[in-house]
């Protein structure tokens, strides 16, 4: 684990890379998911998600968390960026460019990095230098993915 201190716009956080995720308060995560209106998520079910993932990073404001991320891959070859969330309150200082740049830079010499936006993100991502792929697909997880995520027939 790594606790580190970064500083944007005047203001310093502390951060964890990879922390111990038995420590980690789920209740504060599941808040904030709610608080970006991802509002279906269990706390059980993100603790065991991220417990599955290669890289997690927290930000936090004294002991609350106001920021997280992870990576979801292999370890080698594959990897996705998810659950990219900066606390409203938090938005706009770039946490969120940090999280993403952090994850990114634990990803040395992979062969596919990606990642789903979130519908509105995109052009977050776009400022940060990422491509749309044209050879991305997707097995649509209902309607509402159908409409957010897919290109018309
Ligand atoms: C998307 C999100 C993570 C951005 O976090 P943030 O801390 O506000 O972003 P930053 O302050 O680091 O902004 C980085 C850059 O992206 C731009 N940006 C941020 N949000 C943007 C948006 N919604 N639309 C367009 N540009 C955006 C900023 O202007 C900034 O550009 P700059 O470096 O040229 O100034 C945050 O809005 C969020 O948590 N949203 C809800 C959850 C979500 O949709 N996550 C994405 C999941 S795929």
């Amino acid at each position: 684990m790594i606790n580190m201190e970064t500083t944007m716009s005047n203001t310093t956080y502390q951060y964890q890379l990879n922390p111990n995720l038995e420590q980690i308060d789920w209740s504060n995560v599941r808040s904030l998911f709610q608080k970006v209106a991802w509002k279906h998520r269990i706390a059980e079910e993100i603790a065991l998600a991220f417990k599955n993932s290669t890289t997690t990073i927290f930000v936090y404001d004294d002991d609350r968390i106001i920021a997280f991320g992870r990576v979801v891959g292999d370890g080698r070859y594959y990897a996705m960026l998810a659950d990219i969330v900066v606390d409203p309150e938090y938005q706009g200082k770039g946490l969120g460019k940090y999280l993403v740049t952090a994850l990114n830079d634990t990803l040395v010499n992979y062969h596919f990095v990606n990642l789903s936006a979130a519908p509105g993100a995109d052009r977050f991502y776009k400022s940060l230098g990422w491509k749309k792929q044209t050879t991305s697909y997707i097995w649509p997880q209902g309607p509402k993915q159908l409409r957010q995520h897919c290109e018309p027939e």
